[in-house]
């Protein structure tokens, strides 16, 4: 796959794989299967199904999830070394458009562990990815902890990487070290260094330690990268990986500083995101951006009133265009008069003046007490209201 569409981001999902490699995330065989179906149909262009060779449960989901996949590649990871790969072959090949990912560490810290020196790592890295080449025409490889990688090394490690057939480059930040700025240079310098560089894409892959993920990817992508790998929810090992929604809507809303597009049907975000959360067991937070209970729900007087008047005075994102049918009025002792008239006009009560004033003085009453006041609550209150009357 070459860059024919400079603007096209290709989104590489690793919700199955590194997402669930989260300590308690294990998902079952089939909330795997209804995982993946729910991303291809979203439009994800690269699903990243698991390690095939970790264990035959990943194994079977790996083929399974290629057996049934309509739209998306289906990606298997593999280390670098020949029976990884060709168990990742046996998993993926089921699929109409099948990747295999191959990676090895190539910081001094993860070279130690192997205990390989530099060339002796170049020649695994040069008959791995021939290998994995030799079976798949589609092979993406990682120079893991590619951030903390010597620049020359890294340099030399790629182009033997590209001679050997690799399609995609993946320049993973394994622990979430970089800066956006200095993302987007090292994507901008590898293209303009490495020879051979024009002819395969580059690929972010960040954690989000520092919770820089989301602006290190955007970072590479303006440094020239054109896949993004992300999870749903930012779902991944220690503090997580760039989050899919995150991303995605970033480009949406600002296109005009970020013109790049990418083939998500934003509509489905929400779903999937609550689907993930409930089969990985980790709820996501209130306040999390795109997706979060919070995200596009209001409570103070003044935003309340502004929303009712005009949805762009708080929101720059439309609920719809993530899946939720509405913007989220929280009744509570911030909210104003407006407010609660739009809400009890929802709930089926048009009060006159008067009346409104009685039971907005009596909310107020009852918000001081409730951290949030309930459509019931509301409910309640008109109706003993009107019984006094
Ligand atoms: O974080 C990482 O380096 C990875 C690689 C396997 C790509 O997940
Ligand atoms: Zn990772």
């Amino acid at each position: 796959m070459t860059n024919t569409d400079k603007d096209r981001v290709v989104i590489f999902d690793t919700t199955l794989r590194d997402g669930e490699q989260s300590p308690g995330a294990t998902m079952t065989h089939d909330e795997k299967l209804e995982i993946a179906g729910l991303l291809d149909e979203m439009g994800v262009d690269i699903i990243e199904a698991g390690f095939p060779i970790a264990s035959e449960g990943d194994f079977r989901a790996v083929t399974e999830i290629a057996q049934n996949a309509n739209n998306s590649v289906i990606c298997g990871l593999a280390r670098a070394n020949f029976k990884d790969i060709d168990r990742c072959w046996e998993a993926v090949k089921h699929a109409e458009k099948p990747r295999i990912h191959t990676f090895i560490g190539t910081s001094p810290l993860h070279r130690a562990i192997p205990n390989l020196n530099q060339d002796e790592m170049a020649d695994r890295i040069h008959e791995t990815v021939s290998h994995a080449r030799d079976l798949c025409d589609n092979v993406q490889w990682s120079p893991m902890d590619a951030t903390r990688t010597e620049w020359d090394y890294l340099c030399r490690v790629v182009e033997i990487a590209i001679k050997a057939g690799a399609t995609t480059i993946n320049i993973p930040d394994t622990v979430g070290y970089t800066a956006p700025v200095e993302s987007a240079d090292l994507i901008r310098n590898l293209i303009e260094t490495v020879p051979g560089a024009d002819e395969v894409i580059f690929a972010t892959h960040c954690h989000n330690d520092l919770g820089m993920a989301t602006a290190n990817a955007l970072g590479a992508v303006a440094g020239g990268a054109r896949q993004i790998e992300c999870t749903i929810n930012g779902l991944g090992e220690r503090a997580g990986n760039t989050a899919l929604e995150e991303v995605v809507m970033a480009m949406k809303v600002r296109g005009d500083i970020m013109p790049w597009k990418t083939g998500i049907d934003t509509t489905k975000l929400m779903h999937l995101s609550r689907r993930v959360s409930t089969v990985s067991g980790f709820q996501v937070q209130p306040n999390k951006a795109i997706v979060g209970k919070n995200a596009f729900a209001h409570e103070s007087g003044i935003h309340q009133d502004g929303m009712l008047k005009n949805a762009e005075t708080f929101e720059i994102m439309r609920p719809e265009d993530v899946g939720l049918t509405e913007t989220n009025l929280v009744m509570g002792k911030h909210s104003g008069r407006a407010a609660l008239r739009a809400k009890l006009k929802d709930l089926g009560y048009e009060l006159a003046d008067n009346q409104l004033n009685d039971v907005f003085v009596r909310f107020k009453e009852l918000a001081d007490r409730k951290k949030e006041v309930y459509d019931d609550d509301l409910i309640a209150l008109v109706s003993t209201g009107a019984d006094e009357e």
